[in-house]
């Protein structure tokens, strides 16, 4: 399954790249609108893209006026991203589209760009659970100290995947002026440098929750979307690659097929995991199968 990134793609302005996914992905919503913040809020870097959008969205009542009936209309699923400051911003939101037509609501649990509630993580995500029936994604930061634990907690709490991983603190410099290059000095980086960032993320949290999981974070090619399902993402997103190429979705989707199909599995699907085999023959095998496998731990 191949879906979008949040915030890397507005599927109504590009509809026929969104029609190439197995479901849409919204940027992150609030219960008020927001601005943003000032430019610039973009930067290119030599490992990947560096923004400070801060959560720019029209707010919720916008959203589900104007917004979220034409998304429905393109064809497929629809998963809305919202966000928030508090447990009860994110309640209040969850509690107006658990009337809509959505498919997922993703909890987007980070964002560098704005105070980060990961620490409350179980109880927003108690919170959106007691106003929806709808499936809910805990959306976590990859800068968490024990990710792994912040996933428990969100299962625990009721949540039914994860989407991993999202954008890491990062900053650009001018170089003439040596100044920051984004209004705000740091923003997320996103692209390359997040890769194998997002598959320790993925890998720690299937192993403690073995809930679904999109993977996301530098995915570019087929083999970068093999390897997260490798570490146990059950889904693959695409975000700052649908900038540079809006085929992404059939390239990535061709890709992978064939890539699966290189390591003897008979779909993508049932890469799922793989890599995890192999740390289990390692941590149990004997010592000479465990000293062979250590570099690759
Ligand atoms: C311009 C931009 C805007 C983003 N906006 C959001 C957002 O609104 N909500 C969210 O959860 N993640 C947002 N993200 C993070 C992406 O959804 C994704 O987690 C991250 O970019 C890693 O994937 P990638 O390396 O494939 O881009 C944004 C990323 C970019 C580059």
């Amino acid at each position: 399954m191949i879906l979008n990134a949040s915030g890397c793609l507005d599927p109504l302005v590009a509809p026929d790249v969104a029609r190439r996914l197995d479901a849409v992905v919204t940027k992150t919503v609030t219960p008020l609108p927001r601005e943003g913040n000032a430019p610039v809020r973009i930067a290119e870097t030599d490992s990947g893209l560096l923004n400070s959008i801060g959560l720019a969205n029209p707010g919720i009542d916008r959203f589900l006026a104007d917004v979220l009936p034409p998304l429905l209309e393109l064809g497929p699923p629809v998963w809305v991203s919202v966000g928030g400051f508090s447990a009860a911003d994110y309640a209040r939101s969850c509690t107006r589209l658990d009337a809509t037509a959505a498919a997922v609501v993703e909890l987007n649990l980070s964002c560098p760009n704005v105070a980060a509630p990961e620490d409350e993580a179980a109880a927003i995500v108690a919170a959106a659970r007691a106003e929806t029936d709808k499936p809910l994604y805990a959306k976590l930061s990859p800068a968490l100290p024990d990710i792994a634990a912040v996933a428990g907690a969100a299962a625990e709490a009721g949540a039914d995947g994860l989407s991993l991983v999202n954008t890491i603190r990062g900053l650009a410099l001018d170089p003439a002026t040596l100044r920051p290059r984004l209004a705000t000095g740091t923003g997320g980086l996103s692209g390359p440098a997040l890769r194998p960032v997002a598959l320790a993320a993925v890998h720690a949290c299937f192993r403690a929750t073995g809930l679904p999981i999109v993977g996301m974070g530098g995915v570019e090619t087929g083999r970068h979307a093999l390897e997260l399902i490798a570490a146990g993402a059950s889904a693959v997103a695409l975000g700052t690659v649908l900038f540079a190429d809006p085929g992404a979705p059939d390239r990535v989707r061709a890709e992978l097929a064939e890539e699966a199909a290189l390591h003897g599995f008979g779909t993508p699907a049932a890469a799922r995991g793989a890599s995890h085999e192999r740390v289990a023959a390692a941590v149990n095998g004997p010592r000479a199968e465990r000293e062979r496998l250590r570099l690759k731990l």
